[in-house]
């Protein structure tokens, strides 16, 4: 494990919450650093604004695979190539095999636009609201085999507020992930390397 957790960020498009990663990471105390940006759909406007935040942002085109498995081989060989130690998403919009989660396990992250264990899956807000719930919010997770259902490591809280819609309550409940996180990514990369500091002092080389 590097000093800094080498980690790569997925995205599918707007890339916000992928800003919010690389802006924290520019502190020299975070314990994770953003290597790479990755895409699965190359008009993502994510690629650019990670660019032009001097952030290497590549796109893996999923439709240039003949499928799945192929293009979890492309991204799975990048990954190696960069070394990485964690992988974060950060609205990607692809729905990972068990094998390729199961290889990354506690190294990838995910954030879900709702407090899990509610809300799995897709248009949170809109049904947040069809619910009629007072309070939404948002889940930093680790990604398992099960959609959106893995160890939850971080959650914040927003009230639904009278006359909200769903675009009123996506932009409460995203400065919330933008908050949570790089804290959990922070969190998750520190705990990664003082273990593996750990293991070197009992095992040295
Ligand atoms: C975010 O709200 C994120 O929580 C959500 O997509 C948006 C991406 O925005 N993710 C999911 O719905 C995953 N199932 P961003 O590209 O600006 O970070």
């Amino acid at each position: 494990m590097s000093p800094r957790a080498r980690t790569v960020v997925l995205i599918s498009g707007r890339g916000s919450n992928m800003s919010a990663l690389v802006e924290a990471a520019r502190s020299p105390d975070f314990a994770a650093e953003i290597v790479l940006v990755l895409s699965d759909e190359p008009g993502a406007p994510g690629l650019a604004i990670a660019r032009e935040a001097g952030v290497a942002a590549e796109a893996i085109d999923f439709r240039a695979y003949p499928g799945k498995a192929a293009f979890e081989a492309a991204l799975e060989a990048r990954l190696r190539a960069e070394r990485a130690e964690i992988v974060c998403l950060a609205g990607f919009m692809r729905v990972l095999s068990p094998s390729f989660v199961e290889r990354w396990k506690g190294r990838i992250l995910n954030i879900h636009p709702s407090l899990l264990p509610n809300l799995r899956g897709l248009n949170t807000h809109e049904r947040a609201l069809r619910q009629g719930v007072a309070e939404h919010g948002c889940t930093v997770h680790f990604v398992t085999a099960e959609l959106d259902a893995g160890p939850i490591i971080a959650q914040a809280r927003v009230p639904v507020l009278p006359g909200d819609d769903a675009e009123a309550l996506a932009a409460r409940v995203l400065r919330e992930e933008h908050r949570i996180y790089p804290a959990a990514l922070n969190a998750v990369a520190r705990s990664l390397t003082s273990a593996n500091v750990r293991e070197a002092r009992l095992n040295p080389r």
